[in-house]
């Protein structure tokens, strides 16, 4: 039996954290809202309890974890030389949608959470949950979204719920997470540095902060026979039924849906508001046309939500790469497996 316990600034909210911390020091994984999405968390330095996180959430053992922290002091405990890069980052964007890649010190975290890399990722989340957590137990956690593998990760606890119910001993609800979607993921042990993963922190805030960094497509990281962030070659955020990307434009949207629908398929559309009165069988608003945000924190909801229609097909109105249009298109472009849907 999972238990969920809602958390905020209330005073009685202390008693679960303590519980989440107990829990936590006998070796178990407690799941817990950052900014970006639920985390599935254990004690990063004991490898018996991060194995259960893979258990958990059935994850390939081959793919690291991100370790969060509680206090940016403690990075120079698991790594072996911080590059300048690297302490600019955390004074600009820590805590924060970051995960800085770095060199880690041998023996100090638990061996399945690097999975056998000489590097490891480090970020100290900007969620008061999150925090009041990790400076409690005053010990690292190492945290994957805390979804089932594959699927799109919990903006809500009742998503982890979902995914994990009977599989976790607790759940601390702090409400809806506040990007929608994971972190960025930042190699800095290259020169320049590479992003792995886009998020929150885009491409243009680093380069005003660093200097150049590189952010190589998606057909790029398709293409590299070795992912250099493991986790970016296994299907990700897909829904029971395809989805396909579609230009963001009213007319070939309808036409579309127009045309699926006499081929007998029920259509679920992903698109801002203003796509409302389109006759698709379902419609799950991503916001306002062009607010990039709105899109982010509204997109793994609406994946999520298309798993419980009869929908058989799904289609999401693109966005550009600019800013986290980045890190919106490659989330897409996994849960579409790179289909377009073109009349
Ligand atoms: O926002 C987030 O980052 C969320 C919250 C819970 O903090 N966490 C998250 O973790 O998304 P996860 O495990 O779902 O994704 C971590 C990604 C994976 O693609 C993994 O391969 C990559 O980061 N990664 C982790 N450690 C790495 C390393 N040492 N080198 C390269 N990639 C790494
Ligand atoms: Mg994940």
């Amino acid at each position: 039996k999972t238990i969920r316990k809602i958390v905020d600034s209330n005073v009685n909210s202390q008693i679960n954290y303590t519980q989440a911390v107990d829990i936590l020091n006998t070796g178990e994984v407690v799941a817990f809202p950052t900014e970006t999405v639920y985390g599935l968390g254990a004690v990063a330095t004991d490898d018996v309890a991060v194995k259960k996180i893979f258990e958990a959430k059935g994850r390939p053992s081959d793919n690291p974890l991100i370790v969060h922290i509680g206090e940016k002091e403690e990075v120079e405990l698991y790594i072996e030389e911080i590059p300048e890069v690297a302490k600019k980052c955390m004074d600009l964007f820590w805590p924060g949608p970051l995960t800085l890649v770095m060199k880690v010190k041998p023996n100090v975290l638990a061996k399945s959470v690097t999975a056998g890399l000489h590097t490891v990722g480090i970020r100290m989340p900007d969620h008061p949950v999150a925090l009041q957590l990790l400076q409690q137990i005053k010990k690292p956690l190492a945290a994957p979204s805390a979804n089932r593998s594959g699927k799109p990760s919990p903006t809500e606890a009742i998503h982890v719920e979902e995914d994990l119910q009977g599989r976790i001993p607790y759940i601390l609800d702090g409400g809806s997470t506040g990007i929608g979607f994971e972190s960025t993921v930042l190699d800095v042990t290259h020169e320049p540095p590479v992003i792995l993963r886009p998020g929150g922190i885009t491409k243009e805030m680093l380069e005003v902060a660093i200097g150049p960094v590189i952010q190589p497509t998606n057909v790029e990281q398709n293409m590299a026979s070795t992912p250099k962030a493991p986790g970016m070659k296994y299907t990700h955020y897909a829904p029971n039924a395809p989805v396909y990307l579609i230009e963001c434009n009213e007319k070939k949207v309808s036409q579309a849906i127009q045309k699926l629908q006499t081929e007998g398929q029920q259509v679920a559309l992903l698109a801002p508001d203003n796509f409302a009165q389109i006759k698709a069988d379902y419609f799950f608003s991503i916001g306002e046309e062009g607010v990039k945000e709105e899109m982010g924190a509204a997109l793994y909801h609406a994946l999520r939500a298309c798993d419980k229609t009869k929908a058989t097909i799904i289609l999401a109105t693109a966005t550009s790469i600019e800013g986290v249009g980045a890190a919106i298109m490659n989330r897409l472009e996994k849960a579409a497996a790179g289909k377009w849907y073109t009349i």
